[in-house]
C-alpha cells in the first residue's frame, strides 16, 4: 500500500519533471536529460520533489517502484561518484543495470558508439546512462537508439545532473526553497541575491557550464573566475546573470556559495599555465576562505586535487559540503531514472 502511495506521488512528480511545451528536447526520446537548457523551471522542480519523495521512501516500497527494468552505464571516461551514484539509484529502485566500460568491452576493439548502444538496446536495455569524451555524444545515442539517454558528462559540454545535484545542495544549505516534495517551490527568484563563485579550470568543465546554464534560471549571480588560460572572455556570453571576475579574493568576498573545479592536468599540455602561480592566486586555502568568505558553502564536484585548487583544511573543514554533495547525488539520481523508465514515457517512445 505504501509503495502504491509513493509510486502515485512520484508519478506527479515525473508528470512535472516531463516537458509539458515543445523544447529542442521533444526530438530526443522522452525521459532524456542531454542538457540542463532542455529543463524548464517547473520540469526542474519535479525532479528535485522526485528526488526528496525517493529519498524518504521506505527501502523496500522504493525497490518496487522500477522492479526489473534494465539500465545500462556505458562509460567512456573514468568516474568514481556519477557512475556509483547512478548504479546505487537505480538499485535501490529494483532497476538490474549492467556497466559497459571501454576497457574491458568491444569499444576496445573499435565498435562505434551507435552500434554500442544498439547492441545494448537488442539486450534489453532501456535507458542509457552515457558518460564520454566527445561533447554531444548523448544526443547521437539518443537519436540512434531511440531509448532515453542521461547524459553523465560529454566531453567539455554538459554534466546536467551533477547541476542538479548541485543546485539541491545549495538549497538545502542556503534553506532558501525546502528540498521537499513540494514541485512548485521553484521560480526564477529561487536563488534571488545568491552569488555562486565558480573557480578554476572553466575552459574544460562541463560542470562549470551545466551550472552557469542553470543557477540564473533561478535568480543565481554566477561569477566565473580563473586565469586567462582557464577561462577566455567568450565564457561571459554563456548567458544573463553570468560575469567574470579574474582576482579570486575580490569574487570570493562576494561569494555565498564558492564551487572549486579541478586543475585537469591531463589537459593543460599546450597551454601556458604556471602551476605554482594558479596555487598562489586561486588555491582556496583557510586564511583566504576565512578573510573573504567565512560564512560561504564550500562546493567541489570532485575529484579533488588536494593541495592544488583546495587544501585538506578547506575540502574536510566545517564550510565544506563536498560530502554531502556526493549524498544528493544518489536522489537526483533516482528522480531522473524514474523520469527516464516511468511507464508514460515508455508509451510516449512507443
Ligand atoms: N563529479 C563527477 O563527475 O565525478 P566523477 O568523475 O567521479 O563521476
Amino acid at each position: 500500500m505504501a509503495g502504491k502511495k509513493i509510486a502515485s506521488r512520484v508519478s506527479r512528480h515525473a508528470a512535472a519533471s516531463q516537458p509539458s511545451t515543445p523544447v529542442s528536447q521533444s526530438t530526443y526520446p522522452a525521459g532524456s536529460l542531454l542538457s540542463v537548457t532542455h529543463l524548464s523551471l517547473e520540469e526542474i522542480g519535479g525532479i528535485l520533489a522526485a528526488a526528496s519523495e525517493l529519498e524518504a521512501a521506505a527501502p523496500r516500497d522504493r525497490a518496487t517502484l522500477l522492479e526489473g527494468r534494465k539500465a545500462a552505464l556505458l562509460f567512456y571516461e573514468s568516474s568514481t561518484r556519477t557512475r556509483t551514484s547512478f548504479e546505487l539509484a537505480a538499485k535501490s529502485l529494483g532497476v538490474v543495470t549492467t556497466l559497459v566500460s571501454d576497457k574491458s568491452s568491444s569499444i576496445e576493439k573499435g565498435e562505434s558508439l551507435k552500434d554500442t548502444g544498439i547492441t545494448l538496446r537488442a539486450l534489453g536495455a532501456e535507458c542509457i546512462i552515457l558518460r564520454h569524451l566527445s561533447s554531444g555524444s548523448p544526443y547521437l545515442l539518443a537519436r540512434e537508439t531511440g531509448l532515453p539517454v542521461l547524459n553523465a558528462g560529454d566531453g567539455m559540454h554538459e554534466h546536467p545532473s551533477q547541476a542538479l545535484l548541485d543546485l539541491r545542495t545549495m538549497l538545502a544549505r542556503l534553506r532558501l526553497a525546502p528540498v521537499s516534495r513540494n514541485a512548485t517551490a521553484i521560480s526564477k527568484a529561487t536563488l534571488r541575491g545568491v552569488t555562486v563563485v565558480i573557480t578554476g579550470d572553466i575552459l574544460h568543465s562541463r560542470v562549470a557550464r551545466s551550472n552557469a546554464l542553470l543557477l540564473p534560471r533561478l535568480g543565481a549571480r554566477v561569477i566565473l573566475c580563473g586565469p586567462h588560460e582557464l577561462l577566455p572572455d567568450e565564457a561571459e556570453t554563456l548567458g544573463p546573470g553570468v560575469s567574470i571576475e579574474r582576482d579570486f579574493d575580490k569574487a570570493l568576498a562576494r561569494a555565498d556559495v564558492a564551487m572549486m573545479l579541478r586543475i585537469q592536468t591531463e589537459r593543460l599540455a599546450g597551454l601556458k599555465l604556471n602551476l605554482q602561480q594558479y596555487t598562489e592566486q586561486y588555491q582556496l586555502h583557510a586564511e583566504r576562505l576565512a578573510l573573504y568568505a567565512p560564512h560561504a558553502v564550500v562546493l567541489h564536484p570532485g575529484p579533488m586535487n588536494r593541495g592544488l585548487e583546495i587544501t585538506s583544511e578547506v575540502a574536510d573543514g566545517p564550510q565544506s559540503m563536498i560530502e554531502e554533495q556526493v549524498r544528493h547525488g544518489v536522489a537526483i539520481r533516482m528522480a531522473l531514472l524514474v523520469r527516464a523508465l516511468q511507464p508514460g514515457t515508455q508509451e510516449a517512445r512507443a
